[in-house]
C-alpha cells in the first residue's frame, strides 16, 4: 500500500514563522507530544484534523520536566514509527526541534504555578510542572495555535495548562479529549512499552481497581492486596487521580466519580 504524505518536518522556530505566514487566516490545531506516538495522540490528531484548516504536532522530549534522569534516558523515542502514525493519521506539520531551539535561555526563565502543581504528581516530581508548563508556553508562543489538544489521562496537567492560557489571557482553546483505553481498560501510555506482560497484567489490575465506584479507602486496601506500590490516590474535580509503580514503571491514572 502507498503511503499517503508524511507531515511536513520543521526543526527551526525560524522556519516555522516563514511556514506560519503562509497559513493567512487558516485555523490552527495543535496536538504537542513526546513521541513514542499510541492511538491516544492519535485520537488527539484526529480531532484537530476535524476542526482545524491545519494540523500540527510536535515531537520533543522535554527534559526540564523530567525531575529523575534514570526516566528521561530511558524514555523511548522511537521518530521513524512516530513519522510513519502521524502520515496514516494525514497530520500535515510535525514540529520536531532540539533543546537548544526551545531554550536559547538553557531554561533560565520558567513558569511557576503555585496551587495545584504542588499536588498529587507535582507533590511526588518537584519541578515537572515548571518544566511541563514552560515548554507549552514556547510551542504555544512559537507555534500560535487557535485550538491545542491534550489528553484527560494527564488530567492534572490539562487542568494546569488550561489555567495558564486564562492566566495569561492567551486566547487558545485547550480541548480535553476522553483518555483512550485498550480492551481491557488499561489507559494507553507510551510507559506501557517498558512493562513485562506480567507488568501489563498487573496494569490492567490497577486500572480496573480504580474504575469500581469505591471509597479511595477500599481502592487502597485492594491495590495493596494485589501488591501494587501507590505513590498517590487522590480525588480531584470529581475524579479519582492515581499513580502506582509496576516492574519500576510509574503509571498514572484517572477516572469521574459517578455518584450514586
Ligand atoms: O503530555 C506530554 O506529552 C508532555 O507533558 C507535553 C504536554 C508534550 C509537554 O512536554
Amino acid at each position: 500500500m502507498k503511503l499517503p504524505n508524511p507531515p511536513q518536518v520543521i526543526r527551526s522556530v525560524k522556519d516555522y514563522q516563514v511556514l506560519f505566514k503562509t497559513f493567512q487566516h487558516k485555523k490552527i490545531g495543535f496536538v504537542p507530544t513526546m513521541g513514542a506516538l499510541h492511538e491516544g495522540h492519535l485520537e488527539l490528531a484526529r480531532n484537530s484534523l476535524l476542526e482545524n484548516d491545519v494540523t500540527i504536532c510536535s515531537i520533543f522530549v522535554n527534559p526540564t520536566q523530567f525531575n529523575n534522569s534514570e526516566d528521561l534516558a530511558k524514555y523511548p523515542m522511537p521518530f521513524a514509527e512516530d513519522l510513519k502514525q502521524l502520515t496514516l493519521t494525514g497530520v500535515d506539520y510535525l514540529f520536531y526541534p532540539d533543546y537548544q531551539e526551545l531554550y536559547p535561555d538553557q531554561f533560565s526563565y520558567k513558569i511557576e504555578e503555585k496551587e495545584i502543581s504542588k499536588k498529587f504528581c507535582g507533590a511526588y516530581r518537584p519541578g515537572h510542572f515548571d518544566g511541563v508548563l514552560t515548554v507549552v508556553m514556547k510551542l504555544l508562543n512559537i507555534i500560535r495555535p487557535q485550538r491545542v489538544y491534550m489528553g484527560e489521562k494527564d488530567f492534572q496537567q490539562l487542568r494546569l495548562i488550561q489555567g495558564m492560557a486564562e492566566a495569561f489571557f492567551m486566547n487558545i482553546e485547550i480541548i480535553g479529549i476522553p483518555t483512550v483505553r485498550d480492551h481491557s481498560g488499561l489507559a494507553l501510555s507510551s510507559r506501557n512499552t517498558r512493562l513485562s506482560q506480567q507488568g501489563l497484567q498487573k496494569a490492567r489490575v490497577f486500572a480496573k481497581i480504580l474504575k469500581q465506584d469505591q471509597s479511595l479507602e477500599k481502592i487502597e486496601r485492594d491495590l495493596k492486596e494485589e501488591n501494587i506500590a501507590i505513590e498517590y490516590l487522590n480525588e480531584f474535580e470529581n475524579r479519582k487521580l492515581a499513580a502506582v509503580y509496576i516492574e519500576g514503571v510509574r503509571l498514572i491514572d484517572n477516572v469521574e466519580i459517578h455518584h450514586k
